[in-house]
């Protein structure tokens, strides 16, 4: 393997080229913004999205896909959700069939209600292998060479080792799953939980009630994922408490930063209008209403985050209605 191509040069994609470059002949990174790919590839730094960090000298910066992709043996790609579809549609062209294709991104498809690899799939068809990388990672820390273990999870468990296999490195351990379901229902559903946390922590509601949130949030990821198919033990692993914890009490969090000035009084729209970077879970929180609704399962702090998002609940009364639920066994 020589050449990896990263599509998407936002913070993660950034981050995950830099650890990644250690690993490979030629990494290429794909960004959608032409001016800031000439910057970087000239400067080499990311400073709109990864600011401080000297990339690689075998990092390739492009916004061209047909560059990126030139030769790739492997493709990870990292960007936002709700462009997975026409990146996808926009990439298909320039692949090689058989060419691994690995999704970085965490969230669900408006509309479709699909996990990204679903979307991946739906686009590119059965001729490609598909993964998913994933768990607990701020991408600035990754970045940096701090120890980090993730997630590389497929239906084609060879494909998860050989991954684990090649992407491993000093700092970046990778764990194989075969359970991609669990690992991308985890990743999503995370973000919605971490703005609650967000919110906990903006109303200084204290440890008890985080311990709570990310404890009853856990239950909420493994109800869906075990309805849409995935298995309860991965919600336990680095895709599902281990990214949970991260993002419900990490302060790099952008979905815990949401819920953090939700609290404090910020509308949405400034606080998501006073920046370049995505909250998935801003977006995620309403997809996974509709999915908890088709699958039949039942996600009350989701539905408490959807209101306040999108129904001008104040935080304080969601946390109000969530402790008023009536009372009901733990288990299940
Ligand atoms: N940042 C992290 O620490 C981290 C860690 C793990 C996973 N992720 C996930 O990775 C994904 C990407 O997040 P990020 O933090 O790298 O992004 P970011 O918030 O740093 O940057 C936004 C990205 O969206 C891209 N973008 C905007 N409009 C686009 C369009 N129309 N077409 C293509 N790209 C477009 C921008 O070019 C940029 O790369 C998200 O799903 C996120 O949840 C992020």
């Amino acid at each position: 393997m020589n050449k990896l191509a990263i599509i998407g040069g936002g913070g993660w994609g950034t981050a995950l080229a830099c650890v990644l470059a250690q690993r490979f002949g030629t990494v290429s990174l794909w960004m959608h913004e032409t001016d800031l790919a000439a910057t970087v590839e000239r400067t080499r730094v990311n400073q709109i999205f990864l600011a401080g960090i000297t990339i690689p000298g075998n990092l390739r910066v492009t916004s061209s896909l047909e560059t990126a992709l030139h030769g790739a043996d492997i493709v990870v790609s990292v960007m936002p959700s709700h462009v997975v579809r026409v990146v996808y549609t926009q990439l298909l062209p320039h692949l090689r069939p058989g060419t691994p294709l690995v999704s970085a991104t965490k969230g669900l498809e408006a509309g479709t209600l699909e996990r990204v690899s679903e979307v991946i799939r739906s686009v590119v068809g059965p001729a490609f292998p598909v993964a998913v990388l994933t768990g607990p990672t701020f991408a600035r820390e990754v970045a940096e060479g701090k120890p980090t273990a993730v997630v590389a999870a497929s239906h084609d468990f060879d494909l998860a080792q050989n991954l684990q296999q090649l992407f491993s490195g000093p700092s970046f351990r990778v764990y194989a799953g075969n359970d991609p379901v669990g690992a991308e229902i985890g990743g999503a559903l995370k973000n919605v939980i971490a703005i609650g946390a967000g919110i906990c922590d903006g109303l200084e509601l204290g440890h008890n009630a985080l311990a709570a949130l990310i404890t009853r949030g856990l239950a909420e990821l493994t109800r869906l994922a075990v309805a849409a198919g995935g298995r309860p033990e991965t919600m336990a692993g680095l895709a599902g408490l281990g990214d949970l914890v991260l993002t419900c009490t990490g302060d790099l969090s952008r979905n815990r930063q949401v819920g953090l000035k939700l609290a404090r009084g910020s509308k949405l729209g400034e606080i998501l209008g006073s920046t370049p970077m995505v909250a998935e879970g801003v977006k995620t929180t309403s997809v996974a209403i509709h999915l908890a609704t088709r699958l039949n399962v039942e996600l009350p702090i989701a539905r408490q985050m959807h209101a306040v998002l999108n129904e001008g609940k104040s935080p304080a009364d969601a946390i109000r209605e969530l402790m008023s639920r009536a009372l009901r066994p733990e288990a299940v």
